[in-house]
């Protein structure tokens, strides 16, 4: 087994946001609400995601 560097299954997605920017298909709906949150909504929604 390859070492976890990123997220998503192939590691690609660096950090959060890239793995959230990169849904496709059935995730691509939450893809297109996160691109329209504000940058005070996004970081708040990034905050609460860490804390999990
Ligand atoms: C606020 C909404 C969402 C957030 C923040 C989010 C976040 C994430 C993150 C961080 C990953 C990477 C997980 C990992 O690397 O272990 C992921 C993967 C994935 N998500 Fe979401 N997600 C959201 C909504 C959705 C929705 C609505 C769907 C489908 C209906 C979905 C489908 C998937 C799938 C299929 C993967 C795996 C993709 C892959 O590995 O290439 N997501 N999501």
């Amino acid at each position: 087994m390859n070492e976890r560097v990123g997220y998503l299954h192939d590691g690609r997605a660096r950090d959060l946001q890239e793995a959230i920017l990169w849904h496709g298909g059935e995730g691509g709906a939450a893809q297109r609400r996160y691109v329209r949150l504000s940058a005070k909504e996004r970081d708040a929604l990034l905050v609460f995601i860490n804390s999990l």
